[in-house]
């Protein structure tokens, strides 16, 4: 860990929590299995982001798209989130985690819709706030904001010339999160499936040959090192 330990890390990093299923498949066993185990990697890593002084983890759990799969898996990734948000909320002064859901959550159970909201009501300022992407798209997302904002356009509290790109940030689930600096894939797979398209515009994209289940805090310091080999312009010189 000694890489990154000189360098300060970025504010807010984002990661596609992806390799699940090829984890549990190189192992014999259910997908499920893997998706425990990735749920275990990121206890992990939100602890290690909150030793390293990070203040905005995003994560991918869940996707618009992810519906494709069998009954089976998804019960199987619903419980394992229900598992793990009756134990943040058990947990939540001694991890210190102020949890944010980004996502359409009225597709899932009432009960853990119901176990979104009082984690996020209950979060407060902690070290490290982890916006968890649920039942999440980016263009879903921005379906969602446009069609806000026209909400109140129609209702006369805005007018169409009044929309900049900085207000029509504060209509996205992301609303008052800054965007992140650093975009991490691991499962060795070189695209975006969906994930934040409008605040990663200008964000540094890392993609690892690592199993998220295997991803450890080293490859972690791994992708931070290499976020700070880049040389930043947003189009200038
Ligand atoms: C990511 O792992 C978890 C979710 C999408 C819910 P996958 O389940 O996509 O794992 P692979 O890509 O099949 O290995
Ligand atoms: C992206 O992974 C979604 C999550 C990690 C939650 P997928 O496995 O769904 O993405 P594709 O299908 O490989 O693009
Ligand atoms: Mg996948």
């Amino acid at each position: 860990m000694a890489n990154s330990e000189s360098l300060v890390p970025p504010q807010h990093i984002a990661i596609i929590m992806d390799g699940n299923g090829r984890w549990a498949k190189q192992r014999g066993l259910p997908r499920t299995a893997g998706h425990a185990a990735g749920a275990e990697s990121f206890r992990r890593i939100a602890n290690y982001c909150r030793t390293l002084g990070v203040k905005y983890l995003t994560v991918y759990a869940f996707s618009t798209e992810n519906w494709k799969r069998s009954q089976d898996e998804i019960a199987g990734i619903m419980r394992l989130l229900r598992r793990y948000l009756e134990e943040a909320l058990r947990d939540m002064e001694k991890n210190r985690v102020c949890f944010r859901f980004f996502g359409d959550l009225t597709r899932l159970s009432p009960q853990l819709q119901k176990l979104c909201l009082d984690a996020q009501s209950r979060s407060q300022d902690y070290d490290v706030q982890v916006n968890f992407c649920l039942n999440y798209g980016g263009r879903d997302e921005i379906v969602h904001a446009a069609r806000a904002f026209a909400d109140e356009v129609a209702q006369g509290k805005r007018s169409p010339e009044e929309l900049t790109e900085g207000l029509f940030d504060n209509f996205l689930y992301s609303a008052g999160v800054p965007d992140p600096e650093l975009v991490i894939r691991p499962s060795g797979e070189k695209r975006i499936s969906n994930f934040l398209l409008w605040q990663s515009a200008y964000s540094e994209y890392v993609f690892m040959n690592v199993l998220w289940p295997d991803f450890t805090p080293e490859h972690l310091d791994e992708a931070i090192a290499e976020y700070h080999r880049r040389n930043r312009r947003f189009g200038g010189t």
